[in-house]
């Protein structure tokens, strides 16, 4: 059955401190977000793969493709938050019906582009889940507690830790679900939410398959992430 990712590469990367958003910037004479695409790529099954970024990287990005040969994919401009960029790389997959890869799968991956550690054994099991189920995704256990505060700045009250999990990517879902998803879900939930699981859970009533990540599979946010992230690329190369 066709398999498709969405790539959210439209971030500004804020908390990195770098001008140069960090999916952009160079790790050992690749831009980070070239590492991501190629751990797809290497993927016999996925036959398509849509990134999105912002209006200002889409020139970049382009380049990017060109210059490190990537064959599967699409460039689509983002939007100003996470939904509205993985709403726009939904779409550019139901865009098309002259059966290229790029026409309407039957699941969808999405993943962050500042996660260039995936592998294909995780992507099986959440594409599976996600066909049997209609959503799936990668949990890890929290390694702080997790507070609530009020605006004055003191503690409202805690959660119990072992109730909780850090929600990771890659998700996997339907593409009928996940489309349907977002054509239900409010302006709300596209300022403020950041969970896709959770809009197919409450706007189609889906179930969503939990699986358990590595925590090698991380995700880069802050600069000292890159330098890690360039250590474990000269390991695995030399
Ligand atoms: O901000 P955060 O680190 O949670 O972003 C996760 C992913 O979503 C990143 O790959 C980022 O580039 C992407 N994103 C996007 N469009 C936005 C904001 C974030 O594609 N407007």
């Amino acid at each position: 059955f066709p398999v498709a990712v969405v790539l959210p590469a439209g971030g500004s990367g804020e908390r990195t401190g770098l001008t140069t958003p960090k999916q952009f910037v160079t790790v050992l004479n690749r831009p980070l977000i070239s590492y991501t695409i190629q751990a797809f790529e290497r993927v016999s099954w996925i036959k398509a793969i849509v990134v999105v970024v912002a209006k200002e990287t889409q020139d970049l990005m382009q380049s990017i493709v060109h210059k490190f040969h990537h064959v599967k994919v699409k460039v689509v401009q983002g939007g100003s938050t996470r939904h509205r960029s993985i709403y726009n790389g939904l779409q550019a997959l139901s865009e098309q019906t002259d059966g290229s890869a790029f026409t309407k799968p039957k699941v969808v991956i999405i993943h962050d582009a500042v996660r260039p550690f995936v592998e294909e054994d995780l992507l099986l099991k959440v594409t599976m889940a996600a066909k049997d189920q209609g959503a799936s995704g990668v949990i890890r256990p929290l390694v702080s507690t997790v507070i609530a505060t009020t605006t004055e700045g003191y503690l409202d009250h805690s959660l119990e830790r072992a109730k909780y999990r850090a929600s990771e990517m890659p998700q996997g879902f339907l593409y009928d679900v996940i489309c349907q998803a977002y054509q239900r879900c409010s302006e709300f939930d596209f300022e403020f939410g950041t969970e896709c699981l959770h809009l197919a859970l409450h706007y189609c009533n889906t179930n969503a398959k939990l699986i358990e990540g590595l925590p090698t599979q991380f995700k880069v946010t802050y600069k000292r992430d890159l330098a890690a992230v360039e250590s474990i690329f000269k390991e695995t190369l030399s």
